[in-house]
């Protein structure tokens, strides 16, 4: 098979190296980005008359012909060919003759690649975007449901005070908001267009970059040749971007495993999304929820990858590059996976109200409450706070929760408290309490989710 640039060459490329340079087995993935960028090339060649116009519309023809052939899966992609590119083009060249020669005037591999590269990321960003938007309604459907539900809120996995389950699921909706806004930055990077850069300083050729970009619906041009060819920032930021969002799906995650315990016994996540153990018959186990969490490992590694693979490469393109794909592909497709299951298996879990609710009291988790009428009846509130402390050391002594003891009791340890106080220990006034702006009583739960039903609609 004869090369590209067989002309300079005076022996064969070595069986090993074809092998070890080709890309062809993992960048086809980008086959329709690269018709799709050749044909607003070839257009804007003809438009511009540096190649007659006949020969771009049997281009853009021939390019339409081997995209159905590809789509159909009769497309023999060819290692020999290298990469994507190549092989494209060189299957042109084989169907409509010396025009497909022409295509590659004003052109190189080097703008090609980062040009699909984007197209590919502009594309998956949005159904990323789409996809966590889907799960933030679905947090706010679950949060609707569950109105009035109170469970034990956690600091170092102790029992902290009682919450609303429905903030504790509106804080993933936040997360969540704050990924989709990432992304969507991240996509004003990636929305640039590089095509014209060349190998790396531009053509000769009167190119109008503009009317590319305009083709293929990007917002803006590359402004440097030399960078243009050189810049994966915008994929490091989109996996960087990913492994965040990953982050906090492991959070959710580990929650879900934890909750579905029998320690916990806050949830139940459906048989579709558990799966059981082939020795003990009693297991159900949530691996959904294990690999979501497991998968995340992979994510940040791909994020690593890149910044290595980048790390002090030298200006302009160097062959290292063509190995970002790998970590791309892998993160776009998990991430999807992820969310995408996460989206199916979360209206399937079942939350044991009874369960948390009789936990949310359980613990001194409304002693706060008591430290913070002490305060509001004037005492200072370090002073409340060990007036509070004592009570409770009084309670584990005698293995009793602080709404069993008496009123006279509790009146010696100060004389500020009465029976009103009464109210003040019960998880359900304590969370009423919490009106302050963001906070969890349910007005203010209320607001947050008002608030996001309208933002999402
Ligand atoms: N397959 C290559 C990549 O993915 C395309 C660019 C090759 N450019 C070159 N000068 N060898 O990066």
């Amino acid at each position: 098979m004869k090369k590209p640039w067989a002309g300079r060459f005076r022996n064969r490329t070595a069986a090993s190296t074809e092998a070890f340079t080709e890309s062809i087995s993992f960048d086809k993935r980008l086959w329709r980005h690269d018709i799709q960028g050749s044909i607003a090339h070839a257009r804007m060649l003809g438009k511009q008359k540096i190649i007659p116009s006949a020969d771009a519309q049997a281009i853009v023809r021939g390019l339409t012909g081997i995209a159905a052939e590809i789509e159909a899966g009769r497309f023999r992609f060819k290692a020999e060919y290298e990469d994507i590119h190549m092989n494209i083009e060189a299957a042109l060249t084989d169907r409509i003759g010396t025009a497909g020669k022409k295509l590659h005037t004003a052109r190189s591999r080097n703008d090609q690649v980062a040009l699909d590269l984007r197209l590919f990321l502009k594309e998956e960003t949005s159904t990323i975007i789409s996809l966590i938007k889907e799960l933030q309604k679905l947090f706010i459907r679950l949060a609707e449901d569950h109105s009035g539900v109170l469970m034990p809120g956690y600091t170092h996995l102790q029992r902290a005070q009682p919450v609303l389950l429905s903030h504790h699921l509106m804080a993933y909706n936040e997360m969540l908001q704050r990924d989709r806004e990432r992304f969507s930055d991240c996509l004003k990077r990636i929305d640039v267009m590089p095509l014209g850069s060349c190998a790396l300083a531009g053509t000769s050729f009167p190119i109008d970059r503009e009317y590319v970009a305009k083709q293929l619906g990007f917002s803006a041009i590359s402004g440097n040749s030399i960078d243009a060819v050189s810049d994966r920032d915008f994929a490091a930021e989109f996996l960087s971007v990913s492994a965040v969002l990953m982050m906090h799906l492991s959070r959710l995650a580990e929650e879900l495993i934890l909750w579905s315990t029998e320690e916990f016994r806050f949830i139940e996540i459906s048989d579709r999304f558990t799966t059981g153990s082939s020795i003990m018959p009693q297991k159900k186990n949530p691996d959904v929820a294990e690999l979501l969490r497991g998968k995340t490992g992979r994510t940040y590694g791909n994020l690593l990858t890149l910044l290595t693979l980048l790390k002090g490469l030298p200006l302009a393109y160097n062959r290292d590059m063509q190995e970002d794909k790998l970590p791309v592909f892998d993160t776009v497709d998990t991430v999807k996976s992820c969310v995408g299951i996460l989206c199916e298996m979360l209206p399937e879990v079942t939350f044991n109200r009874s369960r948390m609710g009789t936990t949310a009291g359980e613990g001194f988790s409304t002693a706060t409450d008591l430290a913070e009428y002490l305060a509001k009846k004037g005492m200072p509130f370090r002073e409340a706070h060990e007036v509070t402390g004592k009570v409770v050391r009084y309670c584990i002594d005698r293995k009793t929760v602080i709404s069993a003891v008496d009123l006279k009791t509790l009146q010696s340890f100060s004389n500020l408290i009465s029976a009103d106080i009464f109210k003040v220990v019960d998880p359900a006034d304590s969370v009423k309490m919490r009106r302050s702006f963001g906070g969890t009583s349910p007005a203010e739960v209320s607001r947050q989710i008002r608030r996001y039903k309208k933002l999402l609609t």
